[in-house]
């Protein structure tokens, strides 16, 4: 016989089964909830692997290369890439190279990385294009010898008056804007320019950098068997459309503005968008295109160097973002929006070209004029550029941004570093 329980008993069993239910269906509600992105996203990832989100997905395969694909070909480019040494530069610099580009010109920070990029693309490339036959090989990676230190002003204008002059190179077809430095601490601020760094080298350096390369860029319509344009990509970020980081009245965070690293690293993106508004602006007129692309939301060491915000308990937040497998992509994956910028001659000056699925994802072209209702910039009356036509921009609220700002910040990119990009 069971024996009848005790009202005190009875109590004490219904609010264990009770905390029983709360404590599983927090634990199964959490499982789900946090697992629902992550198979939103793959799912995503895999329906555009297959073509089935539209058009077929845009990817450098292993049969695409030394020269076995006539779309995916590099050949007759010369091709500038900073920060080639590690990243989303490095694996461009070394597809491109393996696609049988004319030359890439690896700009690195510290000359001994670009010595050691270059050996590393050099034996892929000898044994997979050469069968590793030395005396057919002959490398077509360039490391001009000199430090391209973006922090550094005169160090860039001499790696640019190095490059100029280095034997073989008579244009350059394609400048890739994609060193950068994230999350970096206001003090010290830049040694040269006394600007906040993180502006200082993704944005003023590449201005500068992109105003002493324009004759060899507008050098390839002299040149025969060269590509037909010339063209600057600018690498961006997700962060480049947090609308709140830009404030040209207070850019150097001197007048009082609040500083947050974060912010001075969307300000700094923000300012590339801007930029590459501006090359499409006054630069495709004389037929160099402009186009700009964000690598979402990529494993780098980005992520690993620079988060000196965090406390020293949360340290594991920075190697949990570099080493996030589950929602990034590897380095490889988020080059490819570099690749196509520079390889797809049909997308047009003026595009934007993103991850598919916003952090993740094959490559997809905003192209102009194809803005979209939700593009909120057009209730604000501002001009809807098409670097900022993002399917997903909704998310961020309104974030178009006026001539006045691309103007305003030419002009004043003008004044510090003394050259101009027209
Ligand atoms: C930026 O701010 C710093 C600190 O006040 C100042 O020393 C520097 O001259 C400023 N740079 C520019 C270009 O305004």
């Amino acid at each position: 016989m069971v024996r009848k329980l005790t009202p005190r008993e009875l109590r004490q069993r219904r609010a264990t089964i009770k905390f029983a239910k709360i404590f599983l269906s927090l634990t199964v509600g959490f499982w789900f909830l946090s697992s629902v992105p992550y198979i939103v996203i793959r799912a995503g990832s895999y329906l555009d692997n297959r073509g089935l989100l539209g058009e077929a997905p845009w990817t450098v395969k292993s049969k695409d290369i030394c020269g076995h694909s006539l779309e995916k070909n590099a050949e007759g480019r010369v091709i500038v890439v900073t920060g080639a040494n590690s990243g989303i530069g490095y694996e461009a610099a070394k597809t491109l190279a393996l696609l049988n580009a004319d030359k890439v010109v690896l700009g690195c920070r510290g000359k001994e990385k670009c010595a050691y990029s270059k050996a590393m693309i050099d034996a892929e490339r000898q044994s997979l294009c050469f069968k590793g036959f030395e005396k057919d090989f002959e490398s077509n990676v360039i490391d001009p010898g000199l430090n391209l230190d973006l922090g550094d002003l005169e160090g860039v204008e001499k790696w640019a008056t190095a490059l100029s002059s280095t034997e073989g190179i008579t244009y350059v077809s394609d400048l890739v804007l994609n060193a950068g430095i994230m999350s970096t601490p206001l003090e010290p601020r830049n040694e040269g320019t006394g600007l906040e760094n993180q502006l200082h080298t993704n944005h003023v350096a590449h201005f500068y950098l992109t105003s002493l390369m324009l004759p060899l860029l507008e050098s390839v319509s002299a040149v025969e068997d060269a590509v037909k344009s010339s063209k600057v990509v600018t690498i961006a970020s997700l962060a480049a459309q947090s609308p709140f980081s830009f404030d040209l009245s207070d850019i150097n965070f001197t007048k009082g503005r609040s500083f947050a690293s974060l912010t001075a690293y969307s300000q700094s993106k923000r300012a590339n968008l801007l930029f590459a508004q501006h090359v499409h602006d006054s630069l495709n007129p004389k037929g160099i295109k402009s186009l700009a692309a964000h690598p979402g939301y990529t494993r780098t060491s980005l992520f690993h160097n620079n988060w000196h915000f965090l406390p020293k308990q949360l340290e594991f937040i920075k190697d949990l973002a570099a080493e996030n497998t589950l929602f990034s992509m590897s380095s490889f994956d988020g080059s490819m929006m570099t690749v196509r910028a520079i390889l797809d001659e049909n997308i047009p000056s003026g595009s934007y070209v993103t991850p598919m699925l916003y952090a993740v994802g094959t490559p997809v072209v905003s192209k102009p004029k194809n803005a979209k209702w939700y593009n909120l910039g057009y209730e604000r009356g501002e001009v809807m550029y098409p670097f900022m036509e993002n399917t997903w921009s909704w998310i961020w609220g309104g974030f178009g941004y006026s001539k006045e700002d691309v103007e305003g910040l030419n002009v004043w990119t003008e004044g510090i570093t003394g050259v101009s990009v027209k």
